[in-house]
């Protein structure tokens, strides 16, 4: 352990996540190398050297714990162990490895605001209140007055993220226990300090054997106002309870304990990063503050939600306008104590090209020009797999194509119980599922898009034919090798990294301007985002310009092409 620990590089210095470009692996859908149409860690070490040349410095692998993977492995049953569907412990300590080795680093997921029903402590939680266990969990009698087990006796209204109420019923405990997720994900109770001790324990023996650190899952979830009070109704019927639980009375406490359990007392830093739905940029600001935070940076979701009308699955068209605003908002919000962290896509978004971009017409004009506002903000850019190809969302042909939890128990409810009209909810489906961000990657134009040569977990998307990695690397003008251009470019301009972010007022509704200064550089970015062109003032010089999306012979500086980005240094 102790060789794995030395050869680490997280103790490098200290914020060494700023100028880092991170690349997220959905493990199940990147590289199978046992033909069973499943990823695995093995598929990973194959690629390494593509990531490196894409110019990633650091990894982060979506759960790959013991689980019975009823939400892909986001219900863990055994944090210390690797789903044998992906490999072994000892896989994952040679792609550690190896990845030190080129001088990357990977982080694993934490899932930690529950854990699977199948897991041990849970096992014995609800099999008796005399249990070790017993109260690691969130358990709590039927609402008086009521008959407990039958609909309504539930302890408060709340409703879980996978539909339905957020509590079920164990008999042999003549108990509820509350999941804000699927009832097969029970909500860990983190007001226990066995709990918490037990957590930190596992996380610190990961460092031990050498992880650069987190990405945390749901984790302003984990302090719950201890009131469980009821909650205005939602579109479904049931309370929403997020005010009661996504900032609650606790939750810096225990990042705080977390932090100097597990994090102080190691040498060097480690990049930890909290999903956050529902946070505020004020929180993000705090939970981030270089100097009195619990958190190198969190992922917050409000810019990947302007396109939902109230619920993910109603759908209304987003605006530019909104999408300029609210990416200047955070931007500023956190300003030079806060980090953020900068993403499009993950595995629970829909394809950012086909989401705010083109992706017919100006596939690969929307696909870099949407890159290239990202990464040239503040903060910590996240590739996640497919996305320097501009992977697009699929066609799912009906409702058995889809694999996700969330979208089959959609279906099921908005069909089956509120006797909604299939394709339309089909129609939603494929457009919001998660499942558009988990079809394999696209290696090459082979059957099974050189993932596997097994049948597939899920299908692979069709366009692989001519979208694939085969097809764009080393050639010129692909979005491939654009985000190499554009991750070069953070590794090479400081004013990338540390540039102070202020948005420019263009006076048109489609272009999104802003500038980065760092002393006496200056980064100008303009971006079209929409399919027409649009004039703009004549102010730039062509020879200050560092990285653009159309060839330099188009260029007109006098307008923008539609999604034409360009970037000025000086
Ligand atoms: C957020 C994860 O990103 C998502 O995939 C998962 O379903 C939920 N948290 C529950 O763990």
């Amino acid at each position: 352990m102790a060789a794995r620990g030395a050869s680490r590089s997280a103790s490098d210095n200290e914020a060494w996540w700023k100028s880092a470009v991170v690349y997220q692996i959905y493990v199940r859908s990147f590289a199978d190398t046992d033909d069973d149409g499943i990823g695995d860690l093995p598929g990973i070490v194959e690629h390494l050297d593509y990531l490196q040349e894409l110019g990633i410095d650091v990894i982060w692998l979506s759960p790959v714990y013991r689980s019975p993977q009823e939400d892909n492995g986001y219900d863990v049953s055994d944090y210390q162990d690797v789903d044998p569907l992906f490999g072994t412990l000892e896989d994952l300590d040679r792609l550690l490895a190896a990845v030190h080795l080129r001088g990357m680093r990977l982080i694993m997921d934490l899932v930690v605001n529950h854990t699977s029903d199948q897991h041990p402590w849970f096992l014995a939680s609800r099999g008796s209140r005399e249990a070790a266990t017993s109260e690691w969990y969130f358990w709590r009698d039927a609402r008086p007055g009521t008959v407990p087990g039958e609909p309504g006796s539930e302890p408060n209204n709340w409703g879980a993220s996978f539909g339905g109420s957020a509590w079920e019923w164990v008999p042999e405990r003549g108990q509820y226990y509350l999941h804000l997720f699927a009832r097969s994900q029970p909500d860990l109770n983190w007001d226990n300090p066995e709990t918490r001790e037990a957590v930190y324990t596992m996380m610190n023996w990961w460092l031990d054997r050498g992880i650069d650190g987190f990405r945390m899952d749901v984790i302003n979830f984990i302090s719950k106002d201890p009131r469980l009070p009821d909650a205005p109704l939602n579109r479904d019927g049931y309370g929403d309870g997020m005010p009661y639980f996504s900032h609650g009375p606790r939750i810096r406490d225990y990042l705080a304990e977390m932090k100097h359990r597990v994090f102080d007392s190691r040498p060097g830093s480690y990049l930890t990063v909290g999903e956050m739905p529902g946070v505020t940029p004020e929180q993000a600001r705090d939970f981030t503050d270089q100097v009195h935070g619990q958190l190198a940076m969190v992922f917050q979701y409000e810019h990947v939600t302007l396109d939902a009308d109230g619920d993910k699955w109603t759908h209304r068209r987003m605006s530019v306008n909104d999408l300029r605003d609210t990416l200047a908002k955070w931007q500023t919000a956190l300003g030079e104590s806060g980090w953020n962290s900068l993403y499009w896509n993950n595995h629970d978004q829909p394809r950012v090209v086909s989401r705010y971009g083109n992706d017919t017409t100006y596939w690969r004009e929307s696909a870099t020009a949407l890159a290239t506002v990202l990464h040239l903000h503040r903060g910590t850019p996240y590739v996640f797999q497919g996305e320097e190809i501009g992977m697009t969302n699929t066609r799912f042909a009906g409702i058995d194509d889809f694999r996700d939890i969330e979208s089959l128990d959609h279906y099921t409810r908005a069909v089956g119980t509120h006797g909604e009209d299939a394709a339309v909810v089909l129609d939603i489906l494929r457009r919001r599922s998660r499942d558009n961000a988990r079809t394999p990657m696209q290696w090459s134009a082979a059957s099974g898009a050189g993932f596997t040569t097994g049948s597939p977990w899920i299908g692979v998307n069709p366009n692989h034919s001519w979208l694939s990695v085969a097809a764009q690397r080393g050639a010129p003008g692909s979005v491939y090798e654009y985000y190499r251009a554009l991750i070069a470019l953070r590794h090479r301009l400081p004013v990338v990294v540390d540039g102070h972010f202020a948005a420019i007022d263009t006076g048109r509704d489609q272009i999104y301007a802003f500038r980065r200064q760092l002393g006496d550089v200056t980064l100008t970015v303009h971006a079209n985002l929409s399919d027409l062109p649009v004039s703009v003032d004549r102010d730039r010089r062509p020879r200050d310009l560092v990285l653009a999306n159309y060839p330099r012979s188009r260029i007109d500086l006098d307008r923008l092409e539609p999604w034409e980005v360009r970037v000025y240094v000086r």
